[in-house]
């Protein structure tokens, strides 16, 4: 746990969120999208945001592989490691959710305990969480990375699914396995539950 000096005090600005929201009309939230590495959180969430685009959402996406090239760059894949990679892109998202921001989140977060925090940083009313569950069987028969073909090699350590945990999402607000069906009908079917769970504030 990240503890912060006891002598901060937070200041209060003048333009609140709620202003920031309004006048972006919007209602900010969090998608946060879980899985095993290639169920199809990168393709689907890139789809989604091309939609909500077009629907003209002011909207942000972090990818794990890209924040990992940056903010991130420090971590790798212990345990330990993952739950700071899902605590800063809480807290990231949580600022973009400030600024008024529709935040697309793609991380593996395989942690139910990291997934749990992030929703505690982010707020319950704005979080949204999805899991793409996508079976390892399929994700490996993929292997569009070539990585599992590494980590049962012994290549990768500590590599999701194989040699480190999935814990499986038991609060999901949805559930979409990407296996035998076109991207676009998973996209058609995660939008329409979407707009159901963002119009109900
Ligand atoms: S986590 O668990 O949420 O911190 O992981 P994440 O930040 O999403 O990073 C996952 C991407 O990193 C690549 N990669 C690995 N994944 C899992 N385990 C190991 N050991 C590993 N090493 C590298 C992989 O490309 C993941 O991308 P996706 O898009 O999930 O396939």
């Amino acid at each position: 746990n990240v503890q912060y000096n006891k002598n901060i005090v937070w200041q209060q600005m003048t333009i609140t969120r709620k202003k920031r929201a309004e006048s972006l009309q919007q209602v900010p939230k969090t998608i946060w999208l879980t899985g095993l590495s290639g169920a199809g959180k990168s393709t689907l969430i890139n789809e989604m945001d091309k939609r909500l685009f077009a629907q003209r959402k002011k909207t942000m996406v972090l990818d794990g592989d890209n924040v990992r090239m940056g903010l991130n760059g420090d971590l790798g894949f212990r345990k330990e490691d993952r739950e700071e990679n899902i605590r800063r892109v809480a807290e990231v998202a949580k600022l973009m959710n400030d600024a008024g921001i529709i935040v697309l989140t793609s991380f593996i977060s395989p942690f139910e305990a990291d997934r749990q925090k992030a929703r505690e940083i982010i707020g319950e009313d704005s979080f949204i969480e999805i899991y793409v569950s996508t079976p390892l069987e399929e994700c490996e028969k993929r292997d569009v990375k070539g990585l599992y073909k590494k980590a049962r090699k012994g290549k990768i350590t500590d590599f999701s699914g194989i040699s480190s945990p999935y814990e499986v999402p038991r609060n999901a607000d949805i559930v979409v396995d990407t296996s035998g069906k076109k991207i676009e009908d998973c996209v058609d079917e995660i939008m329409e539950q979407l707009s159901a769970i963002m119009d109900e504030n």
